[in-house]
């Protein structure tokens, strides 16, 4: 079921939320909706759900016109943060509420709570209460309990927040699977990028109440149309330095540092200052731009080992490498950037 957003706009009192946001959400398809703290994610689930009447805009499923309808007439499944399953009741009850609210017959019911029990996994913990099960297993109760009625749209709210790291990367699979399974289109808010990055088809980077970018995770990472953007996605986070283009290169002014620039950069930007971004995997000791800088952080990850040189002006560039560099803390090196993937941008923040 597509999910259509048109100009949709959210208020609280005087304070604009949600500014005309255009969102196409396609048919099968799930996808996150990443931004920072505040910058609107659960306000346009809440109206997508029905929870919060919009402002002004139109809100389709498919053909459908929802906007002015109730939540429980979207048929929508939703799944937040907090589970909200109903402690009093067994796991089985739980699964079974929205359908028990239809007024569906007992064996209906049965069947179907069996039916989900199984692919979610859940067929032991049937008889148990939410309290005696794990904060994953109750996830994956509420889950069940939003796909039960075979919702036309799934719309999950952090629904990973609560649960341990181990746990978090199991069910991220596992939502993933049964929504590929059901083939149910589905909205992932999030503000961990790796899961948006793992879990979805498209992210839609928001800002301030503004869809930025929406586009497949690679895309994203590789071309990502802002510095906002390319700072969201990849762990640990792209480096940014500032400087000025002149005669084809880009300027470190604390070095001195001659990185070249496209052509086309290297014209339209000649004695502009920019910014330029660049990601941990393309500051490499074998690197084809030598800078010079000290080593002020390292970090073993296990396979990898991350490093942090700063710059004589104390900006920092990072560096993520396979091999370990015998290296330590203080001392001086001589690394390089691969400028073919390092990212322009001009003095607003757009990719140039
Ligand atoms: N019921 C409300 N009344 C007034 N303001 C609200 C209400 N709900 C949200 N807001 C405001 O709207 C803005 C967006 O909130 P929203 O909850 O959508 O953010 P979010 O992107 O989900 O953030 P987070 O990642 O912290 O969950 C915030 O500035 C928030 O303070
Ligand atoms: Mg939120």
């Amino acid at each position: 079921m597509r999910i259509l957003l048109e100009k949709f706009t959210k208020k609280f009192g005087n304070l604009t939320v949600i500014d005309e946001m255009d969102l196409e959400v396609r048919d099968g398809e799930m996808l996150a909706l990443l931004g920072g703290s505040g910058c609107g994610k659960s306000t346009t689930l809440f109206a997508i759900c029905g929870i919060h009447k919009v402002n002004s805009g139109r809100i389709m499923f498919g053909d459908r016109d929802v906007t002015n309808i109730t939540s429980q007439e979207r048929n929508v499944g939703v799944v937040f943060q907090s589970f909200a399953l109903y402690p009093h009741m067994t796991v089985e009850d739980n699964i079974g509420f929205p359908l028990k609210i239809r007024k569906e017959s007992k064996a209906e019911i049965r069947r179907k709570v069996d039916e989900i029990a199984e692919m979610m996994h859940i067929e032991p913990f049937l008889k148990r209460r939410p309290g005696e099960l794990s904060g994953g297993q109750q996830q994956r109760v509420a889950l069940a309990r939003a796909l039960i009625r075979r919702p036309d749209v799934l719309l999950l709210d952090e629904p990973l927040a609560n649960l341990d790291a181990t746990l978090r990367l199991e069910m991220r699979s596992e939502i993933r699977r049964i929504q590929q399974e059901t083939g149910i289109t589905a909205i992932l808010v999030t503000h961990d990028q790796v899961e948006a990055m793992s879990m979805c088809d498209r992210i839609a980077i928001m800002d301030a109440g503004k869809i930025v970018q929406i586009c497949p995770p690679r895309e994203m990472y590789t071309n990502p149309v802002s510095d906002y953007v390319a700072g969201f996605l990849g762990s640990p986070p792209i480096a940014f330095l500032s400087g000025q283009i002149q005669d084809g290169n880009f300027v470190e002014p604390s070095t001195g540092t001659k990185m070249p620039v496209t052509a086309a950069i290297a014209t339209s930007h000649a004695g502009r200052e920019v910014r330029v971004g660049i990601r941990p995997e393309y500051f490499q000791p074998d690197g084809a731009t030598k800078i010079k800088g000290v080593v002020s952080f390292i970090e073993a990850q296990g396979r990898e080992t991350l490093y942090d040189v700063t710059l004589p002006d104390g900006n920092i560039l990072r560096s993520i490498q396979g091999a370990h560099s015998p290296v330590n803390i203080g001392d001086e090196v001589e690394w390089g950037v691969n400028t073919e993937h390092m990212l322009v941008f001009d003095q607003d923040g757009r990719r140039i």
